[in-house]
Parts: structure tokens; sequence; C-alpha cells
């Protein structure tokens, strides 16, 4: 009985799928907020990971997010990805989607993309092949692989390896790529999608001072048309892109504002230097 009503059965909008809209005709995106959370919390074990955070994000902003170890970063881009519940809150994307109420790959069909700090690009393949693999559309791998692209599909792998400066690359194996290369390789997976939100975890850990500097060129050509949120500890790499910061403490929001505003920061000094 259970696991049918966990199955939406007893909901009326979710008996028959053809009924439903799909989701990302139902997005509206037009007003400010593309991102809204609010009064969310969640608790493992007793432990609350997440406390009454409310966190809102701007269409075509780019947003860091900062915040000691285990200050609640990954709990709360796991929550928005769908991946952990929370306990309470609401979290809706454009003005209209509850996302409480999709699973992970709604979510993702919705125009949510994650990328994770360890790029998981295929070693083997091409980097057309993985740009390939990764464009929107709801064929099977083994469908994409045997297929000939039409010429606007082509268009976009060739436009997204310029965007992510790989363009001279694409014949050659992602294995072959450097670090860096590999993780503007995967930012190029997730744009194949074209994703409203990008949440993007700790893109320059390991990279070279250059890389660092390239990767922060892109993510600021990419706001605008994309909304952004990046996790990162790098100070020097957060300051060079500038944006709206947001410092995340005990699974809430400490402060807010740009990095000037926040060295400034009563509070974060506080919590940070002892103060
Ligand atoms: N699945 C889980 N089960 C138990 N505790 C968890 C789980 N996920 C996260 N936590 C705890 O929640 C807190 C926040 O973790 P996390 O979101 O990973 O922080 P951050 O990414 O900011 O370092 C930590 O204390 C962590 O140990
Ligand atoms: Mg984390």
């Amino acid at each position: 009985m259970n696991s049918v009503k966990q199955r939406g059965f007893f909901r009326r909008d979710k008996v028959f799928d053809f009924l439903t809209p799909p989701i990302s005709d139902r997005l509206d995106p037009t007003h400010g907020t593309l991102l809204y959370m609010e009064d969310v919390s969640v608790a493992f074990d007793g432990f609350k990971a997440i406390n009454d955070l409310n966190f809102y994000v701007d269409k075509g902003e780019l947003r860091c997010l900062i915040g000691a170890n285990g200050a609640g970063k990954t709990t709360m881009m796991d929550i928005i990805t769908g991946k952990t519940r929370p306990d309470k809150g609401e979290v809706i994307f454009g003005k209209n989607i509850d996302l409480l109420d999709l699973n992970e790959s709604e979510i993702a069909i919705a125009g949510i993309g994650r990328k994770f700090q360890k790029p998981t690009v295929f070693e083997n393949l091409s980097v057309f092949m993985n740009l390939e693999l990764a464009m929107a559309d709801f064929k099977s791998v083994w469908w994409t692989l045997r297929c000939k692209l039409n010429s606007t599909q082509v268009d976009q792998i060739e436009h997204t390896a310029n965007v992510i400066g790989l363009v001279e690359k694409l014949q050659d194996p992602a294995g072959s790529l450097s670090h860096g290369q590999k993780q503007w390789l995967e930012i190029g997976m997730l744009l194949m999608q074209r994703p409203l939100l990008l949440l993007i975890d700790e893109p320059v850990a390991g990279m070279t001072h250059q890389e660092m500097e390239k990767t922060g060129e892109l993510l600021l050509s990419l706001a605008g048309k994309h909304t952004i949120v990046v996790v990162e500890h790098d100070m020097e790499f957060v300051r060079s892109i500038a944006g709206r910061v947001t410092v995340l403490n005990q699974g809430t929001v400490l402060a807010e504002g740009s990095m000037e505003d926040i060295q400034n920061n009563e509070d974060v000094r506080r919590v940070y230097l002892g103060e």
C-alpha cells in the first residue's frame, strides 16, 4: 500500500503521465529568482546538517558558496538535485516548479545540472564523443552511437568545444587531457544538456594557476546565459570571479554579499578569525 502511494497512484495529476505537461514547458524562469529555498532543514541521526536555510539565486547570477568543512554545502546541493529530501522547507525552481515533487532525473530534465568535484569523463572516448553522449535528448547511448548527427548537433558540439577551449582537442581521447581540461570537458558535457542552473563543486581543486584563471574566465562567460552556483574553497579564485558570495555555517547562511562585505562582516570574522 505504502509503495503504491509513494509511486503517486493516488495523485490525480500523476496518474496519466500524458496529462502532465513536460517539466521544461512548465518552467517559468521569467521573474528574477531562479532558485528559491526557504526554511529548509535536514537532520542526519538528529544532527542538523541544514538548519532553517534560506537561499535565493537570481537568474543569470554567478554565486559562490563558501564555508568550512561540514558547513552543509554538499548537502545543500544534494537537496537541490533531489538526492537528499529535506525534513522541512520549500525548494522552488523558476516560479512554479516544486523540486520536492520531482526525482533526480526529473530535476535534471527541468534544467539543473551538477558537476561533482572529480571529473567523470569517458577516458577512452574522444572529446567530441564525450560531448555527443552528453547531448540533451532521450535516446539511449547505443542509439546515439549508431546514429549520424545532424548539422545542428555537430554545430552545438563545436560551439561548446569552443566555449570550453577544447576545439583543438576534439578528436583526442579524453584520457589524454590534463586535469584542468577534463574539468572543462565535464562543464562542457553539462552545457550540452542546456541547463538553466549549474551547480559546480570545487572546480579549481588541483588546478594550476593558469588553469584556475581560465576556469574563472569560463564561468564568467557562462554567467548571464546560465545561472551558476559554485562551491569553492580557494579564496583567491572566489575573489577573482567577484560575484555574490554566500557563507554557509552550521547549515545556515551566516553572511551574504560581495567579497568585500564578507571580509568585513562581523559574524564571519567571529566564526573564522575568532574575533
Ligand atoms: N548522509 C549523511 N549521513 C550523516 N551525516 C551526514 C550525511 N551527509 C552529510 N552529513 C553531515 O552533515 C554535515 C554537513 O556535511 P556536508 O554537506 O558534506 O558539508 P560540506 O560540503 O559543507 O563540507 C557534516 O557534519 C556531515 O558529516
Ligand atoms: Mg562538501
